[in-house]
């Protein structure tokens, strides 16, 4: 370094001597000299360093180069003026190489944290494992998949309810057997409450059939997809939380050929094209005439096997005809208006469709379970 000043020194002094190609040739060594020092220089300290040596310094270079090299008269003198413009001047090759000082720290830290976190893109990529829909979820979408594309509109309700929601208004009175069959929870009633109806967790989705019907006039058409809670010891086929979907159609022609139609839609939609379906007279307090859905047994094919217990039929969920009776809790006209229901029992529904033998399956969060459902 201390060579070219010297150097360059020496041929301004006796610029007799210099050619304007050597002159040039020695400036084109002292900026090499610089872009290598520029190399070398990664944090903010060198940086800085750097700059005062070859700007602001008092003993900088540019500093040099204004007391010697541009006080010399000689025929060269606008060559030097020029080469010292380009490398060294305010706008020169070096003030512009080194910038502003914080843009330089800026650029410098970059740089380094580029090659610290340099990526290396031939690595193979690290596979995260993907959960899935519980099979429950899956068999809520499929239902309403199946509804939706018939024109039903899916709707939520409370589980929370009175008793006249949850029976009374389904026509079951107080002291009405079918009471029996649904063992209730009842929540504790609060004291700033005392005054207000006794609460419980529904034990079936029917109450958003009332809650609707208040609502809306008809036409209705809706599903209710929905947890229900009773007071059963849990085994293979009960649990005290399952899971159900509501179905209820009010309009002004709906025919009892309408339901049975929907009905068989319905199943074969949603068990396979084969399938028969048959309506098997029941009782429901809230339906007249009511009936049990039963399919034409999907594993043996009607011949008779253990899952039908030999009758080649498979009972799936209870349905009927809307009792004029509920219409009345509702200010609906009886006359005018019919309908039908029905509750699909969803974990039901889950397990005859992909044998499962266990309900309580479902609520174990037992991966090896929930794997084999993609
Ligand atoms: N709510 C009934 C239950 O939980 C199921 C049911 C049967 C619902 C017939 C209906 C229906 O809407 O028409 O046992």
């Amino acid at each position: 370094m201390a060579d070219i000043l010297t150097k360059i020194d020496r041929h301004i002094r006796d610029l007799r001597l210099a050619s304007p190609e050597e002159l040039k040739a020695l400036f084109d060594e002292l900026r090499q000299v610089f872009d290598e020092e520029l190399a070398g220089a990664l944090d903010p300290d060198s940086l800085q360093r750097l700059r005062k040596r070859w700007l602001t310094g008092r003993e900088s270079i540019r500093q040099r180069a204004l007391d010697h090299w541009l006080k010399v008269e000689s025929p060269l003198r606008p060559n030097v003026g020029q080469l010292w413009r380009e490398l060294l001047a305010d706008e020169g090759y070096i003030a512009q190489k080194l910038g502003k000082p914080q843009e330089q720290w800026r650029v410098a830290t970059d740089e380094a944290a580029l090659a610290r976190e340099r990526a290396d893109l031939s690595l193979p990529g690290v596979a995260r494992p993907l959960g899935s829909r519980h099979l429950l979820r899956q068999t809520f979408a499929e239902i309403e998949r199946i509804f939706l594309s018939l024109g039903f509109a899916v709707v939520e309700g409370p589980e929370i309810e009175t008793p006249y929601y949850n029976f009374e208004a389904l026509n079951i009175p107080e002291h009405h057997p079918a009471r029996d069959t649904m063992d209730t929870f009842y929540l504790e009633t609060p004291r700033e409450n005392s005054s207000g109806p006794p609460r419980l967790l529904r034990t079936h989705t029917s109450p958003m059939q009332i809650h609707t019907m208040e609502k809306q006039p008809a036409p209705v058409r809706i599903i209710v997809p929905g947890k229900v809670y009773r007071r059963d010891n849990p085994d293979a086929t009960h649990s005290y939380m399952f899971h159900q979907v509501e179905g209820l159609a009010v309009d002004t022609d709906i025919t009892f050929c309408e339901f049975k139609g929907t009905v068989e839609y319905f199943v074969r939609e949603f068990l396979g094209p084969k399938i028969r379906t048959r309506l098997r007279p029941s009782y429901f307090p809230f339906t007249e005439p009511s009936v049990e859905v039963d399919a034409s047994c999907f594993v043996c094919g009607g011949s008779g096997c253990r899952l039908c217990k030999s009758s080649g039929w498979i009972e799936l969920f209870g349905a009927g005809m809307v009792d004029p009776a509920v219409y009345g809790f509702v200010n609906y006209d009886a006359k005018r208006l019919s309908g039908y229901a029905f509750g699909l029992g969803v974990d039901r529904l889950s397990q005859l469709k992909y044998g499962i033998e266990d309900v309580q399956l479902f609520f174990q969060n037992d991966v090896r379970f929930l794997r084999q459902f993609p």
